[in-house]
Formats: C-alpha cells, sequence, structure tokens
C-alpha cells in the first residue's frame, strides 16, 4: 500500500525491506488492520506525510528474517507486533512509557515510533503490505499465544490495547458512570473495558446509528446519538441526574463532527490541529472532580479547548498513546476466558490489491463499515 496524497491511496511494488541494523527482523505479513488513525493520514491531517510511504501499524505474520543480535524470535515464528516501535531501554521505556521511547524517532520529543505513521512518527514503513521490517525485534513483537486466533491477536496490536487503556486511564471505581465519545473500534473497546473495571453505567456517543447499535450489542452500553439531540452535554447532564458522569473517554480526536465553527477554523483556516469538540463535550459531560481520558489522536496545537472549565471543575485529564504491549498479558487472560471476542467487530476482510476500497469504505462509515482487515494471498 503506498500513498499517493490525501484521498488517493494504491498498490505499487516496492524494494524489498531488508535487515538494516543486528535488532531488525523481516515480518512476512497475513493480516493487517486500517485504524482510525490511519484515516488522519489518509485524509492529509498528519504533518509530514510523504507520497510513497507505506502505512498500517496493526498487524500479524510470520517471521522471514532475523538480525545478527536477534534472540527471542527466529524465522517461522508466528508473531502478533505492537503499534509502538521502541527500544525497550531508555529513561521511558524503563518506566513502562513504550509509546514516548526517546531512542526511535529523531523528530519529535513527544511521541515515540509509530509503524507507517509518517515521518514526525519516526518515518517507518508500515505493515499494509507483504513484509515488513521490524525494529528491535526482541523488544516488541510476541508469538501469538495459542489461546488467539490471529484476528484476536491482530485486535490486540492497537484497537483493543487502546480501548482498554482508555478505560484503565478513565480510573474507573465501582459504579461509576462512564461516558464514551466514538463508537469506533477504540470507543467499542473502551465501552466493553469499562464493565470489567466497575463500572455501573456505560453510555456511547456517536451519530452513526449502526455504530450505536453495534454499541448496545457488543458492549452492552446504552446509547445516545448526537445528531438527534439538540445538546449532547445537556443530555448527559439529564441522564445523569444533572450531575454528570464520573468518567468520559475521548475515543474520538481531531477529526471530530459536530461543531461548525469549530470545523473551519481548523480545516480553512488553520487556526488548531483539527476540531476539539468531542473533548470539550467530554469536560462538559463529566462531573465536578470526575476523571477524562483521552484516546482520541490530536496533533500539537489546539486553541479552542475549554481547558479553564476543566480545571474550575478539577478534573482529572489522563492521556497518551497506548503503550500496547503492557496491556498484553491481561487482554490475553480475558480473551482466554472468554471475556472479550475483538474479533467480533471485524466487518470487512478485503485482499491487498483492494484497499484503496478499503480506505474509501472505511473513511466515509460506508457499508456499515467498523473495522477493515487486509488479508495476504498467503494467508488464504
Ligand atoms: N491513543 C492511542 O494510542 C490511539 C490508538 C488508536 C487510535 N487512536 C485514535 O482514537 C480515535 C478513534 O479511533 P477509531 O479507530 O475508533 O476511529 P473511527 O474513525 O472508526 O471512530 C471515530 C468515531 O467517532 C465518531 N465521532 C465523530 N465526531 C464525534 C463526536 N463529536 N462525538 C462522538 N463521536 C464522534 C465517528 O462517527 C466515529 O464513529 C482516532 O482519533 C484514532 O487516531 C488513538
Ligand atoms: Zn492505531
Ligand atoms: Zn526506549
Amino acid at each position: 500500500m503506498v500513498y499517493r496524497g490525501p484521498y488517493r491511496v494504491r498498490v505499487e511494488e516496492k524494494d524489498m525491506p531488508r535487515i538494516e541494523h543486528p535488532n531488525d527482523a523481516i515480518v512476512r505479513v497475513e493480516k493487517a488492520a486500517i485504524c482510525g488513525s490511519d484515516l488522519h493520514l489518509y485524509h492529509g491531517m498528519m504533518p509530514d506525510t510523504r507520497v510513497g510511504t507505506t502505512f498500517g501499524h496493526e498487524f500479524v505474520g510470520v517471521v522471514e528474517q532475523v538480525g545478527g543480535s536477534v534472540r527471542n524470535l527466529e524465522p517461522g515464528d508466528r508473531v502478533m507486533v505492537p503499534f509502538n516501535i521502541y527500544c525497550g531501554s531508555c529513561y521511558f521505556c524503563a518506566r513502562g512509557l513504550y509509546s514516548n521511547c526517546h531512542n526511535v524517532n529523531p523528530n519529535a520529543t513527544a511521541v515515540g515510533g509509530i509503524y507507517g505513521y509518517s515521518h514526525t512518527c519516526g518515518g517507518y514503513d508500515g505493515g499494509q503490505a507483504e513484509y515488513v521490517r521490524v525494529p528491535f525485534a526482541d523488544v516488541g513483537p510476541a508469538k501469538i499465544p495459542e489461546t488467539l486466533s490471529d484476528e484476536d491477536a491482530l485486535m490486540c496490536t492497537d484497537a483493543l490495547a487502546t480501548g482498554y487503556f482508555g478505560a484503565q486511564l478513565g480510573d474507573i471505581r465501582e459504579g461509576d458512570v462512564v461516558a464514551v465519545f466514538g463508537a469506533g473500534p477504540v470507543g467499542l473497546f473502551a465501552a466493553k473495558s469499562a464493565w470489567l473495571m466497575g463500572a455501573g453505567r456505560v453510555i456511547v456517543i456517536d451519530h452513526l446509528d449502526y455504530r450505536l447499535e453495534k454499541a448496545r450489542t457488543f458492549a452492552h452500553a446504552e446509547t445516545v446519538n448526537m445528531a438527534e439531540c439538540a445538546d449532547v452535554v445537556v443530555e448527559m447532564k439529564r441522564t445523569t441526574g444533572y450531575l454528570g458522569a464520573d468518567v468520559a473517554i475521548d475515543a474520538v480526536g481531531a477529526e471530530a463532527d459536530g461543531n461548525f465553527l469549530q470545523h473551519v477554523t481548523a480545516t480553512k483556516l488553520k487556526l488548531q490541529g483539527g476540531s476539539p469538540v468531542a473533548l470539550n463535550w467530554a469536560i462538559d459531560s463529566v462531573r465536578k472532580g470526575g476523571t477524562i481520558s483521552v484516546m482520541g489522536a490530536y496533533g500539537p496545537m489546539f486553541s479552542a479547548v475549554k481547558f479553564g472549565d476543566a480545571m474550575n471543575k478539577g478534573l482529572t485529564l489522563n492521556m497518551n498513546q497506548c503503550p500496547v504491549k503492557r496491556q498484553w498479558p491481561r487482554l490475553f487472560s480475558h480473551i482466554a476466558n472468554g471475556y472479550l471476542k475483538p474479533s467480533e467487530i471485524i466487518t470487512h476482510r478485503v485482499p491487498l490489491e483492494h484497499i484503496a476500497e478499503a480506505y474509501h469504505l472505511f473513511s466515509g462509515k460506508l457499508d456499515h463499515c467498523i473495522k477493515p482487515v487486509i488479508v495476504f494471498p498467503q494467508a488464504a
């Protein structure tokens, strides 16, 4: 898969990735997914997304080749690879902040490395390809446990791990009312995970009926269609006895719908990096002293965030790119004991040659698309 410019991707023949460092592995990809984060690239919203790069940070496959110093993997191993590229030994990795690794991205002081996520995240080619170079191969990837199907493992490389992390960062206490903004894969998994952490009510907000339906059946959540209520915040207040929710999880990010003015200031006037409307709704919808967990992706510049309201309400804001591998032990046991069936959210399985169509469907929220997976001929 190759990026050609906003809203344009296509399949091209590229050079085979090579071992560039003794810690590298080359993985033959069997399944890859498209993430909501890839849509920010696809829409041309991420700076320094260079024509010719390959996206894809959710993938599973088979180790084809390893560099001289790789000890934990060998050719033939079936592996799942977290979306983060990280060294495993710097100040930040030592503290479990894998998504903030200091050694993998010369370009930024905030985020670390991410496969296929523009030169602002290190400029690595991603896994929506037959082969991908995996740096620090002893650190990120893991052999797929026998208790996991390939598709369940694929969901653990980002979407499920991030949804679960979103619920964790909500600091949910027994009986809490948890509001989840966004019913994409991340929001659906956050809603489902909130129950595992003791939530008493889970309410999912979106404007796409088919996704809200999934929130009810898959995540057993109450739902609010933001297009059908005059004011989302008033509706959230009304349904919580005019206190507000205890916890809100933003699973939308910078491309939120719902406020035309903020859309214009971001996309036309370039006064900010996107629309903070979902984050602002989260800030307004929680009670005083509540907690907000931000999983939605935001670029650096935002001018219209209701930060004063957050301060004066005494809110706690938790956020980060997910340090994926940290979540795996818990996720593996939840999957093994049947509490989580992540592959249930996959709606489309598309061969690599039709990946442009998959981007089009997922971006336009067409054909009831929730999570598209790219399948490769070898795996069929
Ligand atoms: N923090 C991380 O590590 C991490 C990892 C993965 C994804 N993300 C981010 O999480 C976000 C969600 O990812 P996804 O794969 O679920 O994407 P998605 O595009 O499938 O889902 C986003 C959903 O939000 C809904 N939405 C739009 N505006 C809204 C609003 N104002 N209020 C409520 N809902 C609204 C959309 O209709 C859509 O259903 C993206 O911003 C993505 O970049 C972050
Ligand atoms: Zn992602
Ligand atoms: Zn590191």
